[in-house]
């Protein structure tokens, strides 16, 4: 084997084979093992040192061994060594695998059928074939037991799995990413936290026009169950986000507050519902009765 393959080939070939293993067991994460820990680049490179030095130890070896030799023997091995460079082992594997009888041959196996002159070789399948099918008949018969007779997952078993894998890791990501809730998938927040950052955030942005208590001025009253442009979190949260009817003053907060701080801001101006504030300002609009809390088509301009 070892002069069926020249050396330029057996040593990328081998320390490749050492690289993906490496790569395959050295658990490194998204980024290749050799540049997450440096020690394994070292360990790579001395492994080429090896191999390199190996064929320089083995050249080494032969050419004293040639010296030693006498000249017909010289010959002979240069010759076979010659023979070997040129892949004849690929070439006999191939032969092998296409099973066919050289030309020199063909008369042993040509049948007695003759067509006006066109005779019938009775090769035999190649290899290659013959062993493709016994593969394909195995294949077919564990394909058979595992899906048709114990019930495997079926494509569409296994897209919902995934589906199913997927929606899990996508409530989690939300979880992690609240700025990803818009209008259709805001809920109302109750923690203590976001309320007192929603606070925070009504009491910087919003007082000059609803007052601190919510009870209204420029803005109107959002402490009663009256909404102009809807009630719920869905749509309260959409005013803040996209504004109000245009010409009224209620501007889009969605440029200065991020997704994440409009939750919290229309969490907390929810919480003053059912409170009396100081200087209530008079209802407007009607009662909000929307139990399902579907969003209404509050942006009508006039
Ligand atoms: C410049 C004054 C002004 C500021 C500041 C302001 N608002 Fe308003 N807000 C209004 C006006 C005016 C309306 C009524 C809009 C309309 O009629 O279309 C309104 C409407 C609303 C509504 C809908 C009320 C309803 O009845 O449907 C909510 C909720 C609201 N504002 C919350 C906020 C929050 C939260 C902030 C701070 C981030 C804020 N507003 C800042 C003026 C303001």
């Amino acid at each position: 084997m070892r002069n069926l393959v020249p050396s330029w080939i057996r040593v990328p070939v081998v320390f490749f084979i050492i690289f993906g293993a490496v790569e395959f067991f050295v658990d490194s994460g998204e980024k290749p093992a050799f540049i997450e820990y440096p020690s394994v680049l070292l360990f790579l490179l001395l492994v080429l040192l090896i191999l390199i030095a190996i064929e320089a130890i083995i050249g080494a070896l032969e050419n004293v061994m040639l010296h030693k030799l006498d000249e017909d023997a010289k010959a002979r091995f240069l010759a076979e060594k010659e023979k070997s460079f040129k892949f004849t082992w690929l070439k006999e594997t191939y032969q092998k695998l296409l099973g066919s009888k050289p030309i020199e041959e063909e008369g042993e196996i040509v049948l007695d059928h003759n067509y006006d002159g066109i005779k019938e070789l009775d090769n035999n399948l190649p290899p290659w074939w013959v062993y493709s099918f016994y593969i394909s008949i195995v294949f077919a018969a564990v394909y058979l037991l595992r899906y048709h007779v114990f019930d495997g997952n079926n494509q569409v078993d296994e897209l919902e799995i995934e589906l199913a894998d997927a929606r899990i890791a996508l409530e989690e990501y939300k979880k992690t990413a609240k700025d990803l809730v818009d209008f259709n998938t805001v809920t109302l927040l109750t923690d203590t936290g976001d309320l007192s950052s929603g606070k925070n955030i009504f009491e910087t942005n919003c007082v000059a026009c609803h007052m601190a208590d919510g009870g209204g001025g420029i803005g109107p009253n959002l402490t009663d169950e009256h909404w102009i442009l809807g009630g719920g979190i869905k749509n309260v949260f959409k005013t803040i986000s996209e504004g109000g009817r245009s010409g009224k003053g209620m501007i889009a907060w969605k440029a200065q507050l991020k997704p994440s701080e409009m939750a919290q801001v229309a969490s907390y101006v929810l919480s003053f519902q059912g409170t009396t504030p100081a200087n209530p300002k008079a209802a407007e609009g009607d009662i909000w009765v929307n139990e399902d809390n579907t969003i209404t088509d509050n942006l009508v301009t006039d």
